[in-house]
């Protein structure tokens, strides 16, 4: 996780700098530092805490042309000001910036800086003293540079400042984004486009094990054995209002409203001039050529999958396996002859899905990405890609993401059921615009759940989730979401599962969220209701309009049974939206989280 930033040109780079970190604390938000350089040296500012924190200690008198940041979310120490980044070399000539994890630090400080005394507890500060150990012993810094990288293991971004040298910042990336901005008289340096748009839409994708001299007016990208490499530009397609909250209190409000629009504008992107919905044909070829789909994905993609199972068995008839990145990877199940693996990832980065997507790319499986990031490294590294369109999601809560994911999987599993001469018996495109106008309902009904909100959850220590088939996926995400941002331990549970232990739980009044909206087993989830209430649990049953009774706190409009995923959730992420508010949580950076999971 953490974002690195860096700016070399005319202008002051300190603002550049913290604006682009605030771009970028999504990533992680333990602490934050920028190194500035000018002709008095280099000069570093850092504090535990928030970008604003930082803000508050960076001396506005000191001007400089170059710079770097990062914002951390802590992996190897805890978070200080003294394990902040960035870092510097024990003579102070070298100052690095890093993103990712360097699995084999230990063991370079033994073998290779056994006479350093290191100032910080974290693994990248043996990147910066292993650089200044070769620039000792007559490397050029280039040279330097590159003999640290080929010894580390590991997941890296890194940007490195040289005392002796105004004029460049060596870059360079293994596994964890990042991106070079091209400029008038500037470039800049982002493990993400969003933390730069403010000065620039144009950047230059970088590989992994490449290295990058960044100077005002160059830029070089070189390969680990220093092949010169040219690459084209592109231009990012993000409207700087996208990523702003606008009037709204929390990017997650907003997000959630943005939900409805999300909808109508996949249904645009996926729809071709005679109305009907299309997918490349590569990929609708993939997914018939494969005996089963495996599914990968991680926390609230993982839920979205475990619904898009269904979508794609339902209508498209092809068996799907649904896993947990993180443990797929050692743990993977005998493997069917001809397997397609989906990755669903908001982000495009979670490094747990990409090491499985390694992992199947050497065992020679195709692959396709479901992602809200063109680019994204998921995305450049698996055979095909669909996108989300959803927009910036900046929440560390995913709203819009899951429902997105939600509709192409629905996409996906149509235009291969139609691909097959297989009849899903519903029209999806005019579905989903009813789901958008569902969601419409929902999203202007934020008074009443506010109130419910605080009737169940202002003050509970422990909540639960059930549902049936589909709506137990939708509890899971729901128990996800509350959990995340209100600290509430909320877990989702299949209605029947309750009594087989967990039961032993319930207390007076001890919330249980009922889902109820598909018609089969609406009688059965309310008997476990039932069974629940007569140990003192207090109900808050969320039914579907015509499945409703008078004991249901909240109806959700009518949408066709299958899609009913991507209405439900809705009133659940507004639930946990206001049980975080009622109990002072900061709904859009809950602590110990970060947006971008790149590191496993
Ligand atoms: C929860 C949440 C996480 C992510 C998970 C995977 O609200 O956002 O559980 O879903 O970290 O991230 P992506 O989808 O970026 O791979």
């Amino acid at each position: 996780m953490c974002g690195i930033v860096g700016y070399i040109g005319n202008l002051d780079s300190k603002e550049i700098l913290l604006k682009g970190l605030e771009k970028l604390e999504y990533r992680g938000y333990d602490s934050a530092g920028i190194a500035v350089k000018n002709e008095d040296g280099i000069q570093i500012f850092k504090e535990k805490g928030r970008i604003a924190d930082l803000r508050s200690i960076v001396d506005e008198k000191v001007l400089a042309h170059v710079g770097i940041g990062h914002t951390r979310w802590a992996t190897h120490g805890v978070p200080s000001r003294g394990n902040s980044h960035p870092h510097q070399s024990a003579s102070g000539r070298f100052t690095l910036v890093h993103n990712g994890v360097i699995e084999n630090y230990d063991l370079l400080k033994r073998e290779y800086l056994a006479d350093v005394s290191f100032k910080s507890e974290t693994d990248t500060e043996v990147i910066v003293q292993l650089v200044e150990k070769f620039a000792n012993e007559g490397l050029s810094v280039l040279e330097s540079f590159r003999k640290t990288l080929t010894l580390l293991h590991g997941s890296y971004a890194l940007a490195l400042l040289d005392a002796e040298d105004n004029n460049t910042i060596y870059v360079a990336k293994n596994k964890s984004p990042l991106l070079v901005g091209l400029g008038d008289g500037f470039n800049v340096v982002a493990s993400d486009a969003m933390a730069m748009l403010q000065v620039t839409d144009q950047f230059v994708e970088l590989m992994d094990k490449e290295i990058v001299i960044v100077t005002k007016n160059e830029v070089t990208i070189q390969n680990i054995d220093g092949e010169v490499i040219s690459r084209t530009p592109y231009t990012a397609e993000l409207d700087a209002s996208d990523i702003e909250k606008g009037t709204y209190p929390h990017y997650m409000l907003k997000e959630i409203d943005e939900q409805p629009a999300v909808i109508r504008k996949i249904i645009q992107h996926y729809q071709d001039e005679q109305g009907k919905l299309v997918i490349d044909r590569d990929i609708i070829d993939a997914v018939n050529a494969a005996d089963r789909v495996y599914i990968i994905a991680a926390g609230t993609s993982y839920h979205a999958g475990l619904v898009g199972k269904q979508f794609i068995e339902k209508m498209a008839k092809i068996p799907v396996e649904v896993h947990i990145s993180s443990e797929f990877g050692y743990n993977m199940p005998l493997l069917s002859e001809k397997p397609l693996f989906v990755f669903i990832s908001q982000s495009g980065e979670t490094a747990d899905s990409r090491a499985v997507l390694v992992q199947v790319k050497e065992m020679g499986y195709p692959a396709l990405t479901i992602t809200n990031v063109p680019g994204s490294t998921l995305s450049r590294e698996a055979d095909y890609t669909l996108l989300l369109h959803a927009g910036p999601e900046i929440a560390v809560a995913s709203t819009k993401a899951y429902t997105a994911q939600l509709a192409v999987l629905a996409i996906l599993a149509e235009v291969t059921a139609k691909s097959r001469s297989l009849e899903v018996g519903f029209d999806l495109i005019h579905e989903l615009g009813l789901v958008a106008n569902a969601m419409d309902v929902l999203c202007d009904s934020k008074e009443i759940l506010e109130v419910i909100a605080r009737e169940f959850f202002s003050v509970t220590r422990n909540a639960f989730f059930i549902g049936r088939g589909i709506d137990f996926y939708v509890g899971l995400e729901g128990a996800l979401k509350l959990k995340e941002i209100s600290y509430i331990q909320a877990e989702g549970f299949a209605g029947g599962e309750l009594k087989h232990g967990t039961i032993a739980l319930i207390e007076e009044g001890t919330p249980v969220v009922a889902l109820a909206t598909q018609e089969s087993v609406n009688l059965s989830i309310r008997g476990n209701v039932k069974e629940v209430v007569a140990r003192g649990a207090n109900p808050c049953i969320i039914s579907m309009n015509g499945l409703n009774m008078d004991e249901d706190s909240f109806v959700i409009p009518e949408v066709h049974e299958l899609l009913t995923p991507l209405i439900s959730v809705i009133p659940l992420q507004i639930l946990a939206y206001y049980a975080a508010l009622h109990r002072d949580c900061d709904v859009d950076k809950p602590r110990n989280l970060a947006k971008s999971v790149t590191v496993e």
